[in-house]
């Protein structure tokens, strides 16, 4: 394992993806973490991220001389480059000299480890206040910028590298190069982690974990539950039952989606429980959004102890299992990675109730979304469930700005089947991440439609571009893309009087509206 040693904001996960990429298993630890627990967790290579402090701010997360001389070979990023030069003798100072963006690294030793065989020039990203002047005893300068003189050292001798920039980011052209030449190099490491491997790997956690008692996993229609039952199934097979809550915050056509691919791609058991009527009425006059989350969270729950009661007595032994595709950044983004704020209660997380009875079967718990699609194609998966875009699990509940109600549902369900329809008519399924429609049922607008005035609601169309739902850009569709939905959703969908177009990055806005 390579451990990825987290000094904030959002590289620590990008390093990560793409250690994973170059085909190294990976795991993010909080800049926190005690150096002897680091080590304790013997550490193929470390990796220290970038981060938003600067080393001579008070207070400012530090490492321990320690992990240096342990032999574990060790690459330092942005903050964590500027933490090995200082820790280890070398000088950083805050002169001012701050670049931020692009930049041109000037390499200065072509058969370094970790620049043999990339360009003299190469584009970099930079994005730094402080800047180092002079390496560590020991180290080579291996790279220099306009602005830099110490862009980039190593010490072979004893497996350190630096680089001043954020290799991990698509705009360092050779970024990609440089952190395998880490890998495979530096730290002498074979590319041989496979989602095969995960299977295996999964597979035996599994049937040790249940044994011969029965697990149920609940099905959202999404990617993540499919691949996890999926993955379950293959292990144990019809100790398995999955069980779909139709909890009336599905979008239209959704449910019929499920019973008829998923079964038919896993021959899995399938129980479909109807408790619409049930959550809408946890639900009523609730408009927070984090009570709603709670409450769909909770009514889960609820629903599958009772699936799990009917469960046991049509099939004897005992239901103790709880399967969820609770993926790596929600672990991480609820704050069990990295100590990083909670910033949503996701309903698999954080949303659970203190009283569960079962205990939980998280196989997809270590995985980014990619390699989830990744596994759910070696595991056979159809594409039409493989490469679906994200949909949440407290589903439209979170895409009603108010309070949820039938209507308003319907209305929503309508608006969206429109959005998807056209978005999927005009071949940006790919190419968008995912887009939410969202009702604004509190907010009014005037309008004027045939020759009448009218008083209704917007529609939000939420598309956005991302590689993880970490962070997020508003997607560039076609203005007759845009317009097509608009002015169908306005004519065909009661009460909507007028579609606006969310132009909001994440950070800082969510990719959802609540
Ligand atoms: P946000 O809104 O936090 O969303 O930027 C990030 C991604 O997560 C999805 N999402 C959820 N998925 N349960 C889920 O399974 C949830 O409670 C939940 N909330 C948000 C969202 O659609 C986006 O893909």
């Amino acid at each position: 394992t390579v451990l990825v040693v987290d000094f904030g904001a959002q590289y620590a996960q990008l390093i990560a993806r793409r250690v994973r990429e170059a085909r190294v298993y990976s795991e993010i630890v909080p800049s926190s973490m005690p150096v002897e627990e680091i080590l304790a967790k013997n550490p193929a290579a470390i990796v220290l991220s970038g981060g938003p402090s600067s080393v001579y701010e008070p207070g400012a997360p530090t490492v321990d001389r320690a992990l240096f001389e342990a032999g574990v070979p060790v690459f330092g990023m942005c903050y964590g480059f500027q933490l090995m030069a200082q820790t280890l003798g070398g000088t950083v100072d805050n002169s001012g000299a701050r670049e931020y963006g692009r930049t041109d690294l000037a390499v200065s030793k072509p058969s370094s480890t970790l620049f043999e065989g990339t360009p003299a020039e190469q584009a970099v990203w930079m994005s730094h206040g402080d800047a180092c002047s002079a390496a560590p005893e020991g180290f080579t300068v291996t790279g220099s910028t306009d602005v830099v003189p110490v862009a980039a050292f190593e010490n072979d001798e004893k497996k350190l590298y630096g680089v001043q920039y954020h290799p991990e980011v698509m705009h360092s052209t050779h970024g990609q190069q440089v952190l395998e030449h880490f890998l495979y190099r530096g730290a002498g490491l074979t590319p041989d982690w496979t989602m095969g491997n995960v299977i295996d790997e999964q597979v035996a956690t599994i049937r040790e974990q249940v044994g011969d008692r029965r697990a149920i996993c609940g099905l959202s229609g999404g990617v993540d539950s499919a691949v996890a039952a999926a993955l379950v199934q293959k292990a144990i097979g019809s100790q398995l039952t999955c069980v779909y809550v139709d909890h009336g915050l599905m979008r239209k056509g959704e449910t019929e989606q499920v019973e008829k691919d998923f079964v038919a791609a896993t021959g899995v058991q399938l129980k479909v429980v109807d408790a619409s009527e049930r959550f809408l009425g946890a639900l009523a006059g609730v408009s927070d959004p984090e009570e709603k989350r709670k409450i769909i969270g909770r009514e889960f729950i609820r629903v599958f102890e009772q699936a799990q009661l009917e469960i046991m007595q049509e099939e004897g032994p005992e239901v103790a299992f709880l399967v969820q595709g609770t993926l790596y950044p929600d672990v991480v983004e609820s704050g069990g990675g990295t100590g990083t704020a909670n910033i949503k209660s996701h309903h698999n997380v954080g949303g659970l109730p203190d009283d569960i009875e079962f205990e939980l079967v998280e196989p997809l718990r270590k995985l980014f979304k990619d390699e989830v699609r990744m596994v759910g194609q070696e595991l056979g998966l159809p594409d039409e469930i493989v490469q679906r875009q994200p949909f949440p699990g407290p589903g439209l509940g979170i895409r009603i700005v108010g309070e949820v109600t039938e209507e308003r549902l319907d209305l929503l369900r309508e608006a969206d089947a429109i959005a998807r329809e056209e978005l999927t008519a005009a071949g940006l399924d790919r190419e968008i991440w995912q887009c939410p429609v969202v009702l604004l049922a509190d907010v009014r607008s005037v309008g004027v439609q045939g020759d009448g005035r009218t008083y209704g609601h917007p529609i939000v169309l939420r598309p956005v571009s991302s590689e993880d739902a970490m962070t997020a850009d508003w997607s560039r569709l076609p203005y007759e893309v845009l317009s097509r939905i608009s002015t169908r959703i306005t004519n065909e969908v009661k009460d909507v009087n007028r579609v606006v177009l969310d132009v909001t990055s994440k950070p800082p806005g969510t990719i959802e509206w609540e």
